[in-house]
């Protein structure tokens, strides 16, 4: 399973100023290389007592204010964190010897933005936001089958589901950006923007040994 990374490097010089720019570069790139969802990240969060959980999630909207992902506000995540509110992200975009580490601190989105986003999802995903009480036991598939077969008959087809109330957006707001680039001889590279008010983008760049 040994494998040798021959991939171009990834140098200071050729960085975008500040570590959007350079996501929206390297998320095209994994996009263009034929990676299956790049917008898939593994996120961890961890309780009041520091124990880490970790699962996919898909990131929906990215900007200067962070990177937004939707789910159950009650399941496990939810709770961590509501009671530890700092997660990380990572891209495992394998197939390019790359990988994106975002860490910092969470925030819920607007209730606005939750509504925009949960409109343009399809009416049976609305519905299976309803069915779910995400990360809670379930004494067998059928309850959940039973729920969605309730909600569809009450929301058929082309009826307006409203948002639920326990389900929306969050917010990692960047407070430092990894971006790992496989290269030969495990000599790779990785360069982390960490926020920096004084700094000339508001981000200062340090290249870390791999
Ligand atoms: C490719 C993939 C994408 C996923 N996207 C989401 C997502 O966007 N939101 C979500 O709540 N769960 C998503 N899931 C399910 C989560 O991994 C997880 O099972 C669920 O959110 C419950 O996690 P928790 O119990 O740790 O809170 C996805 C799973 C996979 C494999």
């Amino acid at each position: 399973m040994r494998k040798h990374y021959t991939h171009e490097g990834l140098v200071e010089e050729q960085l975008a100023p500040e570590p959007i720019g350079q996501f929206t570069r390297w998320f095209h790139e994994a996009d263009d290389a034929g990676v299956v969802e790049p917008n898939a990240m593994v996120l961890s969060t961890a309780d009041a007592e520091g124990r880490p959980s970790s699962r996919t999630v898909l990131l929906k909207g990215y900007d200067a204010r962070g990177f937004v992902f939707f789910t159950n506000y009650g399941s496990r995540k939810g709770s961590e964190l509501a009671a530890n509110p700092h997660a990380a992200l990572l891209f495992p975009w394998i197939a390019l010897a790359r990988q994106v580490i975002v860490q910092g601190p969470v925030e819920k989105v607007g209730r606005d933005e939750t509504a925009a986003y949960f409109r343009t999802r399809p009416h049976g995903s609305q519905l299976g936001a309803w069915a779910s009480e995400q990360s809670s036991p379930v004494s067998g598939r059928e309850v959940l089958e039973q729920r969605y077969a309730e909600l569809e008959r009450r929301y058929p087809e082309g009826e307006g589901v409203p948002v639920p109330p326990f389900w929306g957006g969050y917010r990692v707001v960047p407070e430092s950006v990894e971006f790992w680039q496989g290269r030969e001889n495990r000599l790779h590279d990785r360069l982390r923007y960490l926020a920096d008010p004084a700094a000339p983008a508001g981000w200062r760049v340090e290249r870390l040994c791999p």
